[in-house]
């Protein structure tokens, strides 16, 4: 079977990717790989931010590296965290943080907003393909559920009365902005 290398330490990340992959591929990432130095994310766009994921890791690895950069964009907040959404409330803010912070801004009113996803794919420094993936829904002012990660809790996907949070991983894993990239990035690894 073939190994595809996710370059991230984010292993709730990782998890949905091995589940969606399941079969298909032997998924790795950089968790036991801790003297491989960290990328900096200093690009303005999740595209942006995963080629210089997927292009720093590549040169290390003798083999495919998947890069994923994703978050949360909130309609009424001008599209905020954006491409901030990990270090929202901070460098080092914990999802609990940065999900407190976006409750303060919401300040009660839900609003429309989405998850994005950009995945690219690189091979030796060389980039390979850029996928983007999004799912459309409702952030609401509280939290409801223990599953998932990060902004979870406070997003109801369009057509759906649980959050991420509170739906099954297999249905998350199905309609997510990951999966929907994911699901072209796989495509694309079949014509190789
Ligand atoms: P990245 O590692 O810079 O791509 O940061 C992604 C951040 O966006 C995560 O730390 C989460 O806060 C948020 N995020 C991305 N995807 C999801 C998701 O599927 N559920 C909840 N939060 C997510």
């Amino acid at each position: 079977m073939q190994h595809i290398l996710i370059a991230t330490r984010n292993s709730h990340k990782t998890k949905e990717i091995r589940q969606m992959l399941d079969g298909h591929f032997i998924v790795e990432d950089l968790n036991a790989r801790d003297h491989w130095p960290e990328i900096e994310e200093t690009a303005d766009t999740f595209a942006g931010n995963a080629a210089l994921k997927a292009l720093g890791i590549s040169v290390l690895y003798d083999g495919i590296v998947l890069a994923d950069d994703s978050g949360l964009e909130v309609d009424s907040l001008g599209g905020e965290p954006g491409v901030w959404s990990a270090r929202y409330a901070g460098e080092n803010a914990t999802d609990a943080d940065n999900r407190a912070l976006l409750l303060k801004r919401l300040d009660g009113k839900p609003s429309s907003g989405r998850f994005r996803c950009s995945m690219v794919l690189a091979q030796a420094g060389v980039e390979l393909a850029t996928f983007d993936g999004a799912v459309e829904g409702t952030v609401i002012n509280d939290e409801r559920g223990a599953g998932g990660f990060g902004y979870d809790p406070l997003f109801l996907p369009d057509g759906f009365f649980n959050t991420f949070a509170e739906l099954p991983s297999e249905t998350k894993n199905q309609l997510s902005h990951r999966a929907r990239a994911l699901e072209q990035a796989v495509r694309f690894l079949g014509q190789l």
